[in-house]
């Protein structure tokens, strides 16, 4: 195991009466907020009301920032900081999803910043002070609530890309699975896959004595699928919505990567879909994890094996780690096309006329990833691997 330092202040609120706890959990010094959201979901559902009606009882000044879209812009980021520094907002409350999470996450730190937001995901400048920020989650998918990560796409080149700063880790999240109950199939199940693959970003490791959080990966990855399967059936199974947001949240809260190397590389190979064709997040890595992993499994057939057996229930027999490793990446690919995901880039439309800018943009900052190091070349392989 290696040694770490983690820290994860966030408060959750977790339940069917969860965001009545937002008056509490608003801190009496905040007098201006900026409520922060995105193309109009949360007021279809009731919950902009909701939300309202509770500032308003607090005697808030309210100032609104609507439009932040899926993959969100750097634009309206520069707006919202605008609107921060004019109107000396202390507080951010994001409601919606991932793309708002991320959104008011880098306002909240390019607002005490005098330079311009994109140096923090140039790694130009680092976070040294942010407004403190709330959340209530409409979408478990990202992990954005708890996590330390923000990823926006700046339109100019169309680079998506992220920071992290413990700086910018919400106050507050509050998650109410019911609030998920209104999403279409395809965010829930995007979502999971998204939920899935912060797992195993940390679960594909080459670092040994780590028993438990192999465990915790493992069992997380469990419950994920089991509860995929009934929300398949009943998307308006309570239960099985609770056990999703339960698992997003902690996916992705760096519990179950900790004194673990890990390697987010079929994030960034998907990141540069996003960035040029607007592909959902989970849609990218539906594509391309599998992919990732017919490249990769070579390198620690073990761990591959240890997949199959755990998560997957496979029998090892007497087979081979090597055969066990592609049952398990079959069994993977199985259980994306069950919950109705695209496991090919060829579904989904995109060709292989991109691969080579795709692939170059990918490694700007260098080669990426830990289980296996990838350059430009690895990552066209990936890419061949998941068009048909
Ligand atoms: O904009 P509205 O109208 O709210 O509609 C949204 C959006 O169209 C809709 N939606 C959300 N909640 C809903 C709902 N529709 C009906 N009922 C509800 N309850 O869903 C759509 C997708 O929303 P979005 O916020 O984009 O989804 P998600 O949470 O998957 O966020 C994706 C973004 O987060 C980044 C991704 O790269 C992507 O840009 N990520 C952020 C991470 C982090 N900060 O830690 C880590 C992740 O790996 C990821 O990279
Ligand atoms: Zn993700």
């Amino acid at each position: 195991m290696k040694d770490f330092y983690y820290y994860n202040p966030t408060k959750l609120s977790f339940g069917k009466d969860s965001v009545g706890f937002l008056g509490k959990l608003l801190s009496k010094e905040h007098k201006r907020i900026l409520l922060h959201y995105g193309g109009g979901s949360i007021k279809r559902t009731g919950l902009y009301d909701q939300v309202m009606d509770i500032l308003k009882e607090r005697d808030l000044e309210v100032y609104e920032l609507p439009g932040v879209v899926p993959n969100p812009r750097l634009g309206l980021v520069r707006e919202g900081i605008q609107i921060c520094k004019e109107k000396d907002i202390s507080f951010i409350l994001a409601v919606g999803g991932g793309s708002v999470i991320d959104s008011a996450k880098a306002i909240a730190a390019g607002a005490k910043y005098d330079g311009d937001v994109w140096d923090f995901f140039t790694k130009e400048a680092f976070v040294e002070e942010a407004i403190p920020l709330g959340v209530i989650l409409t979408i478990p998918a990202t992990g954005s609530e708890t996590s330390n990560g923000s990823v926006v796409t700046n339109e100019d080149g169309m680079l998506k890309r992220s920071f992290n700063s413990d700086l910018v880790r919400p106050e507050f999240a509050i998650l109410n699975p019911e609030l998920s109950m209104t999403l279409p199939d395809n965010q829930t199940f995007a979502g999971i896959t998204d939920i899935i693959s912060h797992v195993l970003e940390r679960y594909f490791t080459h670092t040994e004595n780590v028993d438990l959080t192999d465990n915790l990966c493992e069992g997380t990855l469990r419950a994920v699928i089991k509860n995929s399967y009934r929300l398949k059936e009943d998307p308006q199974d309570y239960a099985a919505r609770a056990e999703i947001m339960q698992s997003g949240t902690i996916a992705h809260s760096g519990l179950l990567g900790l004194g673990r190397a890990d390697d987010w590389s079929s994030h960034k190979i998907g990141h540069e879909i996003s960035a040029l064709y607007g592909t959902t997040h989970g849609v990218t890595l539906s594509i391309i994890f599998p992919a990732w992993m017919k490249y990769v499994y070579k390198e620690n057939p073990a761990r591959f094996a240890r997949f199959a057996v755990e998560v997957f229930g496979i029998a090892p027999d007497d087979k081979s780690d090597e055969e066990l490793a592609l049952e398990a990446i079959e069994a993977f690919e199985n259980f994306l096309r069950d919950i109705g995901m695209p496991t090919r880039l060829k579904e989904i439309g995109v060709s292989s006329d991109r691969f080579e800018e795709m692939a170059k943009k990918c490694v700007l900052s260098g080669p990426i990833g830990q289980f296996k190091v990838l350059n430009e070349e690895d990552i066209i392989k990936i890419y061949q691997l998941a068009l048909e």
